[in-house]
């Protein structure tokens, strides 16, 4: 049997307001459509990996409510092991209001609630299947002393760790030094270098930054205009495919989801990064977080087109 994806991180409910144009501070726009949609990046993340084909193991914290229920029954009906999501007794299952525009760009606030108390005890737990992992796939919607110490886990059992640093905070090299993928988007490349990032030169840059900083491998997502890989000794670019997007929510979920799956395939960073951009490109065709992560077939397919 293969070895786990242990993704660590949130999950939330998104409530979805699809608009013309996102309001300006202080103005309100008409015309939008409701939904919600399960999220949370670490949800999210979990969930495209199960469905790219890994064997997934979430950990988790989520309220003692119905979202925090509804979640739960997500995971299960696609076959995430749960074992590790605790209920908070205390605090409510975190939420995220999301408006997406005409373009399928979008703006996030999030109410943490019970992510925010997902505590290295929590992990403790979960060592046992931390330490028979394939990879570690993490995300910045948890308290950072959670992430540092799971990444400190990983570190002590040999595995390595995919970080995406979203959303976008400072870290330090320390935490940096231990982590075998990071994948920021062009804003976290900026925060995590001061870089301002805008093209391909100045991704180039920052990612140089970045391993100089002790980390192994680094993959800037640079949207539609593909992603930046940088190795010890190589940079290469690995275009996206061309889409129409709907709503672009989820797509770096996505594509960290199905990265973790190819790596822990076995599978060469270059094709694990082509698999990832396809199911990302699939992903951003569909509303929702969730609901637009594709299945293995689904990306298969995508790719021989
Ligand atoms: O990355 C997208 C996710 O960010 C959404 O699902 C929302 O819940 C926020 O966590």
């Amino acid at each position: 049997m293969s070895r786990p994806i242990v993704v660590i991180g949130s999950s939330n409910t998104d409530m979805i307001v699809q608009l013309d144009r996102i309001p300006a501070p202080g103005e309100t726009v008409l015309g939008g459509r409701f939904s919600t949609a399960p999220g949370g990046k670490g949800a999210n993340q979990a969930v495209a990996a199960a469905r790219a084909g890994g064997q997934v193991v979430f950990v988790a914290r989520v309220g003692a409510d119905s979202f925090g229920d509804q979640a739960i029954a997500g995971f299960t009906a696609d076959g995430i092991d749960t074992r590790f999501i605790v209920r908070d007794e205390t605090t409510a299952s975190g939420v995220a209001c999301i408006f997406v525009d005409r373009n399928g760009q979008n703006s996030i606030a999030v109410a943490s609630g019970a992510n925010m108390r997902l505590t290295p005890s929590d992990l403790h737990a979960a060592e046992g299947v931390i330490a028979d992992a394939a990879v570690v796939l993490m995300q910045l919607e948890i308290p950072l002393e959670t992430v540092d110490v799971a990444v400190d886990m990983a570190a002590a059992h040999g595995v390595p760790v995919i970080l995406n640093p979203a959303p976008a905070q400072p870290l330090q090299d320390d935490l940096l030094r231990k982590i075998a993928i990071l994948t920021p988007n062009e804003i976290e490349a900026g925060m995590l270098t001061g870089i301002r990032v805008t093209d391909e030169a100045s991704a180039k840059k920052a990612e140089l930054a970045l391993c100089g900083r002790g980390v192994a491998m680094v993959v800037v997502t640079l949207g539609d205009r593909g992603s930046l890989l940088c190795g010890r000794d190589q940079i290469i670019s690995i275009p996206a495919f061309p889409v129409k997007a709907v709503d672009t929510t989820a797509a770096g979920d996505v594509f960290n989801g199905a990265l973790a799956v190819c790596l822990a395939e076995g599978q060469s960073i270059h094709d694990a990064v082509r698999f990832a951009s396809a199911a990302a490109a699939i992903s951003v065709t569909r509303l929702g977080a969730q609901p637009s992560a594709p299945t293995r077939p689904e990306i298969e397919r995508f790719l021989l087109k």
